[in-house]
């Protein structure tokens, strides 16, 4: 039996330069950083109960709120701290930002500061690290602004406002059954499987690309009678299966765990939605711009695949908040386009069309 050759994430990463004779491989030197804390993170996931990660920091659940107002599982700071601590020495960096840290992290005036910022949602999912379902960490890379650069001085968090197109790279760790990182450098996405052996992330999945059409949606379906109408059309339908409108039978997944699903999606196509909705009117969404939405998104359009608010493309959105959240759409190109489409139809155009008075699929008290 002959072994199969395989490249790792570094000669992944080398070929990549090439096609920048000029690169100073600080960047290439970052993302293995940003590797290496995903292979740490791996590690302590792996151990679970054992390793004394699961539950919560503190006894009393309700000291370990982050700035989201969401309960911080131990999983979450042991994750930010692995991103920081390993990405923080190598001078690649000018500054951090994580959705465990309400400010932007600095980089310690005793180490070197460089031309790149890190943006990262260290543990994705992390309500169901205790239930052993698959968990992630998604990560962002920004140029910093040139006079951050050149004065070195301390980020602040309108440096991280840029929005999705401006992204350099971006990509996740999936904490399944393998550990595997998928990730873009503006190249096409390639996803690599953690080989435990060789404690090396081996390219596995070279030219990911998103299937154009599908029959998998994601959505949490408790949400519904918050939702607004366009996606309850789109929900509508999807649910009416062969007799309605779409002519076919849809399936539904839900892991609660965006990066999962994800993955999902990039390796068999289908639409994820989590859109704004009324649930909270002070909440635009519920996940994140800078270090949910943006990556993922980003990691979409390389693979040929869409993300959007629902309304706009995703990767066009001016962030004016480092914790903003926003509505988000992602998956099959014809899907989200389909989406987007409902939400520019005027909904007296929808009235007034003889498919949605007759069958009445998707008439309610919003129309
Ligand atoms: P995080 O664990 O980083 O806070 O993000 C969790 C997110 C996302 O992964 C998932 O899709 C969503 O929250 C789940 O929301 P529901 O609780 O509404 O299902
Ligand atoms: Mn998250
Ligand atoms: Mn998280």
């Amino acid at each position: 039996m002959t072994t199969r050759r395989r490249f790792t994430l570094t000669q992944y990463l080398i070929e990549q330069r090439r096609r920048f004779p000029s690169a100073s491989g600080d960047f290439n030197a970052l993302l293995l950083d940003v590797a290496l804390a995903c292979k740490a993170i791996a590690r302590s996931v792996a151990f679970g109960e054992l390793g004394s990660v699961l539950g919560h920091p503190t006894p009393e659940v309700a000291t370990s709120i982050n700035v989201q107002g969401e309960v911080q599982k131990k999983m979450d700071v042991i994750s930010n701290e692995y991103f920081t601590q390993m990405t923080e020495w190598g001078g690649h960096l000018a500054g951090m930002a994580s959705e465990e840290m309400d400010e932007p992290y600095q980089i310690p005036d005793t180490l070197q500061r460089g031309k790149y910022m890190l943006v990262f949602d260290p543990l994705d999912g992390s309500s169901n690290i205790d239930v052993n379902v698959t968990v992630g960490s998604i990560f962002s890379v920004l140029r910093a602004p040139q006079e951050v650069i050149d004065s070195g001085r301390d980020v602040v968090a309108a440096d991280f406002f840029q929005s999705g197109t401006q992204q350099l790279a971006a990509g996740y760790a999936l904490y399944g059954p393998t550990t595997m990182l998928v990730l873009t450098v503006g190249n096409g996405v390639a996803g690599f499987t953690l080989d435990p052996n060789l404690g090396q992330f081996m390219l596995t999945h070279p030219d990911i690309q998103v299937p154009t059409d599908t029959n998998e949606f994601a959505i949490n379906a408790s949400n519904a009678r918050f939702w607004e109408a366009p996606v309850k059309r789109y929900v509508d339908e999807c649910l009416a299966g062969k007799p309605g409108p779409r002519a076919k039978d849809f399936n539904m997944r839900w892991i609660a765990s965006m990066v999962a699903e994800a993955h999902r999606i990039l390796m068999r196509g289908g639409v994820f939605l989590y859109p704004r909705d009324t649930k909270d009117t002070t909440k635009p969404g519920r996940l994140r711009l800078l270090y949910e939405a943006n990556p993922i998104g980003m990691l979409m359009e390389q693979a040929g695949g869409r993300a959007s608010t629902g309304e706009v493309p995703m990767l066009g959105v001016q962030p004016t908040s480092l914790h903003q959240r926003i509505g988000l759409v992602f998956g099959s190109k014809n899907e989200v386009e389909r989406i987007e489409r409902y939400h520019a139809e005027p909904i007296k155009h929808e009235l007034d069309n003889p498919l949605f008075t007759e069958r009445s699929l998707f008439r309610d008290s919003h129309y």
